[in-house]
């Protein structure tokens, strides 16, 4: 029998763990994902979110350990991507009379969408009464669907917080004083840089209404739940959501024959020798979804690529290609392209086009190396990274 966890008294989690899943929509999670749902027993028994709909039996079990689920009265969609509203259909075939609410618009329409289902629609400052406590709705739109919302319970002092906050980590250990916190915030780190990231903005305010409630528990919709480190969490999430760079490098490439990994090792170390700390990353051998992990604060992002049959290597343009729909807009952010080259050296030009493209400040030119680079060549590509230091402070 699969085990419902309290959160607190009468607040029961009631979620799905994958603990072998690789990969949320081009993202590499590994250390699993948890699907969070919790179940609030009141004069109406209240279920806020569901699970992806694989892990439908897995929910309908943990829910049984505390009551029927057909006497599931409400149920609340925060947010209709299906690994929250998966199995909203099984829970409404075994408790077809429970209301179902999702935000107004687009969470109506999107469940209509999904399943067919008529929902009832609220709006940022909505409540409804559930028996001894109240719900009151905040939509958090664009974060990072435009249906997400949370729901806040404030005899509880609870917030069920759907994506934000939310960490892809599958634990037995729900609490965060039950999970060594640096590893929490580390994967709390790469799903906002993987997910919220494009929405900055509107994450902020978001946490801006967020701040405004008397909190004990943020219950998110993945990973572990924030009780003693809600105050980390949340000054976090502020600095994250301000989009401040800071002094740092990425040095990302890939290569065929070493001659653009010289080139990159050169680049890496003059930053280095300029006090500036930098990562110096071969595609072949770190998942995109990391590097945006550390991409998230870093004021210099370096990409490099050899030129492969006129273009540049595929490594090279899936990274730009991610980069660019997590950060749209990155003006704070200066940018080099280099790379070698047999006899065209498209591939190194194209990676400058789509820097260029992404917003990135450009102050020097795409490096371009014909065949291999000498010690000399190094050398001047060095003094280069220099110079676009010098010309970004
Ligand atoms: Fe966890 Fe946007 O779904």
């Amino acid at each position: 029998m699969l085990t419902a966890r309290e959160v607190k008294p009468g607040i029961w989690w009631v979620g799905g763990i994958d603990w072998n899943e690789r990969m949320f929509h081009g993202y590499t999670t590994e250390a699993g994902i948890t699907y969070n749902a919790y179940l609030i027993m009141d004069e109406k028994v209240t279920l806020i979110d569901t699970v992806k709909a694989k892990f439908a039996d897995e929910l309908l079990q943990r829910i049984s350990q505390i009551v029927d689920p057909s006497k599931i009265d409400v149920v609340i969609t925060n947010h209709v991507e299906m690994d929250h509203s998966g199995s909203l259909p099984r829970i409404h075939e075994v408790a077809p009379n429970a209301e179902i609410y999702a935000s107004a618009p687009a969470g109506v329409k999107e469940v209509a969408a999904h399943f067919g289902i008529d929902v009832k629609g609220v709006k940022t400052g909505d409540s409804i009464s559930i028996g001894k406590r109240t719900l009151t709705f905040v939509t958090t739109s664009m974060v990072h669907w435009p249906d997400n919302m949370v729901t806040y319970c404030p005899e509880d002092k609870i917030l069920f917080s759907n994506d934000a906050f939310g960490q892809h980590y599958a634990t037995s250990k729900h609490f965060d004083v039950e999970n060594d916190l640096c590893e929490t915030m580390r994967q709390a780190r790469k799903y906002y840089a993987n997910i919220v990231q494009p929405y900055q903005r509107q994450a902020r305010k978001a946490l801006d209404a967020v701040k405004g409630l008397d909190l004990e528990v943020i219950a998110p919709s993945h990973g572990i739940i924030w009780t003693k480190h809600i105050p980390d969490i949340l000054d976090t999430y502020t600095e994250w959501t301000s989009g401040e760079v800071k002094e740092k490098a990425l040095v990302v490439y890939d290569t065929m024959w070493e001659s653009t990994g010289k080139m990159a090792k050169a680049i890496c170390e003059a930053f280095v020798e300029e006090g500036v700390p930098a990562r110096y990353i071969d595609l072949k051998h770190l998942h995109q979804s990391d590097i945006m992990t550390d991409f998230l604060d870093t004021k210099y992002v370096c990409v490099g690529s050899p030129t492969l049959n006129s273009q540049m290597l595929p490594t090279v343009a899936s990274f730009l290609t991610y980069m660019k729909g997590l950060s749209p807009n990155n003006k704070q952010r200066v940018g080099l392209a280099f790379g070698s080259y047999g006899w065209a050296p498209v591939g190194p030009k194209n990676v400058g086009k789509e820097l260029e493209a992404a917003g990135f400040q450009l102050p020097v030119d795409t490096v371009t190396c014909n065949w291999i680079p000498s010690q000399e060549y190094l050398d001047n590509l060095q003094a280069t990274v220099r110079e676009m230091i010098e010309k970004s402070e």
